[in-house]
């Protein structure tokens, strides 16, 4: 069986406005197994939102070949849910109709989908804000919506880009625990940037640490900790261990850091 998603030899660059080429993601190989959760990990400005974006298929790689299920990608597809680090909702739909408004451009019958939907809102701790519009809603809780709505038609994979960078560290850590309730409840595979180490750790089966430019795998850090990950974790020995490894590995590229 060839892995879900598979890039090969992936560098894209791209040419700024002053006509320079900048090289965001160079030679990168990984192979993702279907309903892994993956974290990609680096500084700002090292390739992490190019590399998610040439996973989904939103740009092309200008060397190299991104696979899934060891064809070649053609472009976006459905199969793919995206979360982005602004929740970007429709402001004059309500909640419940932000999460069912895939289905609408689909051209599928919303009526049957309004069971799954209100299942999604309940999973994620939004029950009673159906009928709120998003201006009524908190940060966080907009980008809960957006999770939802990345989620409504299943896809077996679900790209996830800083998606609670803009929230505090409460609020992210209890999305991030949602996030993992959800994930193993549906079963998919989950690539989730974050410039946070400590967050890359308690999600994922596996770390992938990109350096700075030009982006580049560094190392990926398998992480073993037992599910369901609680909070407490991060003060165990083994988390304080893998943070150290990734840290080191980033650290390794930048030259000497305390
Ligand atoms: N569309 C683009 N045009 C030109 N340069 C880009 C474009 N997208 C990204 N870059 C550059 O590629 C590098 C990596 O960007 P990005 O993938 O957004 O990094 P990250 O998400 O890790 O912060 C940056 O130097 C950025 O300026
Ligand atoms: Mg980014």
């Amino acid at each position: 069986m060839p892995a879900l998603i598979g890039l090969e030899g992936v560098t894209k660059r791209f040419t700024s406005r002053a006509g320079d080429s900048v090289t965001a993601v160079e030679g990168v190989s990984l192979e993702i197994e279907s309903d892994q959760f993956v974290t990609v990990v680096g500084a700002s400005g090292c390739g992490k939102s190019t590399l998610l974006k040439l996973i989904g298929a939103l740009l092309p790689p200008t060397e190299g070949r991104v696979l899934r299920g060891g064809r070649p990608v053609q472009g976006p597809s459905r199969d793919v849910g995206i979360v982005f680090q602004s929740p970007v909702l429709l402001p004059w739909r309500s909640a419940l109709d932000n999460v069912l408004f895939p289905i609408e451009i689909m051209g599928w019958p919303v009526g049957k989908y309004r069971a799954e939907a209100d299942r999604l809102i309940e999973l994620v701790g939004l029950q009673g804000f159906e009928q709120s519009l998003p201006r009524e809603l908190s940060g966080g809780m907009q980008q809960r919506v957006s999770i939802c709505r990345a989620l409504i038609h299943d896809p077996p994979l679900l790209l996830m880009d800083e998606p609670f960078g803009a929230l505090d560290a409460m609020t992210r850590e209890e999305l991030g625990l949602e996030l993992l309730r959800v994930w193993s409840e549906r079963r998919k595979t989950v690539v989730f940037v974050t410039h946070s180490i400590a967050e890359a750790i308690l999600l994922a089966d596996r770390v992938v640490v990109m350096t700075p430019r030009p982006g580049r795998i560094v190392t990926t850090v398998s992480i073993t900790l037992p599910r369901p990950r609680t909070l407490e974790m991060e003060f165990s020995e083994e988390f304080k261990g893998y943070a150290k490894l990734v840290r080191d590995a980033i650290g390794s590229t930048k030259g000497a850091r305390p």
